[in-house]
């Protein structure tokens, strides 16, 4: 049956506070496999929608529409929360690379910074881990765009415990990161790896919400049974399941109706038993591995 219950609920102008005072859109506009031909006006509608947070990476090769599509919105820069990320082949030349970034956004800064995986390539030979530097070494180069106006904030993406461990113990880490970028979604929901960036005043950001491309959550007979009790899309379901969580989540679309449907979590809310429910799901799975990288990041203290 369904039960269209409306509530005051207003997940979209929801934000967390970070460990520097900012505060976070709760809820972005994710853009891996956004193709620089679409991901311009999926930016721009997302922003005349009311979305206020973009997330982006060097790596994904469309900053420059990215930024292209802020300016197309008519949306002051300073009412955006705008990510980007450092790619692992430039590790050892961080002030090269966020000016790079910079220019390929058109803007003279971003609100955050994040090193995209804990993993230094070398830029000659990319299934090379560097010798001489990794991600420590990152880290301080990092620490040192704290105050030149370029980053707001810095964080980092893809640590597991061991990793965030051995940054936060090592001397030269001044600043603790803001942020976390893991994935998160019933499938990969990682209890033990959010506790611990809580216990260290880190944010937990959420990638892959939906559980990315052809995502198996989508045959699941618990959140269809819940979607549909609640008269919402399973992708809703999933984003009002994040934010109850206490993450951040990023829904990627370029497909401008499924933009809109996702960004409608106002006025309504699962409870506390829904939540439990899609809690109890046990199917596990992860869009984002180590494989593919020279060296390796996960060590299952990610889950
Ligand atoms: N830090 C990292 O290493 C990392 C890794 C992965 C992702 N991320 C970030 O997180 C963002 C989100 O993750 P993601 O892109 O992997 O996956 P996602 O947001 O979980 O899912 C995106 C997929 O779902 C489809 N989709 C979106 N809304 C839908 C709807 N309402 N109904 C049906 N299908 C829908 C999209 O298709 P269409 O686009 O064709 O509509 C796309 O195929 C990324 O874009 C990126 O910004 C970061």
């Amino acid at each position: 049956m369904k039960r269209i219950i409306m509530t005051t609920t207003k997940n979209t102008a929801k934000s967390y506070k970070l460990n520097t005072g900012a505060s976070i859109p709760a809820v972005g506009l994710g853009t891996w496999r956004s193709e620089p031909n679409e991901v311009k006006t999926a930016v721009q509608v997302a922003l005349g929608r009311g979305y206020r947070h973009i997330d982006t990476a060097f790596a994904y090769g469309n900053e420059k529409e990215v930024g292209e599509g802020i300016k197309a919105s008519g949306v002051s820069r300073e009412d955006i929360w705008l990510t980007t990320k450092l790619d692992n082949p430039w590790h050892k030349r961080v002030g090269e690379a966020i000016d790079k970034s910079l220019e390929n956004l058109g803007t003279s800064y971003v609100d955050l910074y994040l090193m995209h995986w804990p993993s230094s390539t070398d830029p000659d030979d990319l299934t090379k881990h560097l010798e001489d530097w990794d991600f420590v070494d990152t880290w301080r180069e990092m620490q040192k765009l704290v105050g030149t106006g370029k980053v707001r904030n810095i964080g980092v993406s893809n640590f597991g415990i061991k990793n965030l461990e051995r940054l936060l113990n090592d001397p030269s880490c001044k600043i603790v990161p803001a942020v976390n970028q893991i994935e998160l979604h019933p499938g990969n929901p990682s209890p033990k790896l959010v506790a611990y960036n809580s216990s260290k005043g880190i944010h937990s950001s959420g990638y892959s919400p939906l559980g990315s491309a052809n995502s198996p959550l989508y045959s699941n007979e618990t959140l269809l049974a819940i979607a549909k009790d609640k008269g919402r899309t399973p992708q809703q379901v999933l984003l009002a399941w994040g934010l109850h969580k206490g993450w951040s989540v990023l829904p990627k679309s370029v497909t401008i109706p499924r933009i809109e449907a996702n960004w409608e979590l106002d006025g309504w809310d699962l409870t506390d038993e829904d939540v439990k429910k899609i809690d109890s799901i046990q199917e596990r799975f992860k869009v984002c591995g180590d494989s593919w990288l020279p060296v390796k990041v996960f060590f299952g203290d990610d889950e």
